[in-house]
């Protein structure tokens, strides 16, 4: 009788502890997809500012990313643009965003911009302002 439900109870942690792990796990993944725009500009001017820009300057080595959301790869104006990013045949999304900005070497081999942002939460706060940057 009392084996019994034990089996019960082990089958009761069995069946619940995955959905415990899964809301555990689900409810800081969404909170670091959605990104925040205000914490990516911060990142956006001490990281990307002097090579790119923003909303009112322009940079002098990297392309303008404004408007860079569903844009073709390597058609951003201004900048030194690489044929390997040409040739890329990349479009942007948060997807290619992501990866590009998270180590740009790695994602397009030859490509001029020299270095990335490797904390994913950063990334994620970059991408939702670039959502914004026009
Ligand atoms: C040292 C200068 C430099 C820095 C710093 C820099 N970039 Fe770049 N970036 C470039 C250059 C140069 C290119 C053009 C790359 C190519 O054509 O291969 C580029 C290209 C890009 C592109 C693609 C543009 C297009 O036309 O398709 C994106 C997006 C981008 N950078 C995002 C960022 C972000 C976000 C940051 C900050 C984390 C950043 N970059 C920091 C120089 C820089």
């Amino acid at each position: 009788m009392n084996q019994h439900r034990h089996g019960l109870l082990a089958a009761a942690m069995l069946c619940c502890r995955p959905a415990l792990l899964i809301a555990a796990i689900a409810v800081p993944l969404s909170a670091s997809a959605a990104g925040d725009p205000e914490a990516g500009k911060q990142v956006y001017d001490n990281r990307c500012l002097g090579c790119h820009g923003n909303d009112t300057t322009r940079g002098t080595t990297g392309p303008d990313l404004r408007g860079i959301f569903g844009r073709a790869a390597s058609t951003a104006p201004g900048g030194v643009h690489s044929r390997a990013l040409a040739e890329a045949d990349i479009h942007w999304d948060e997807q290619s965003l992501r990866k590009f900005i998270a180590a740009p070497v790695k994602a397009v081999p030859g490509t001029t911009m020299p270095t990335g942002v490797s904390d994913p939460r950063q990334v994620d706060d970059l991408i939702a302002y670039l959502r914004v940057l026009k």
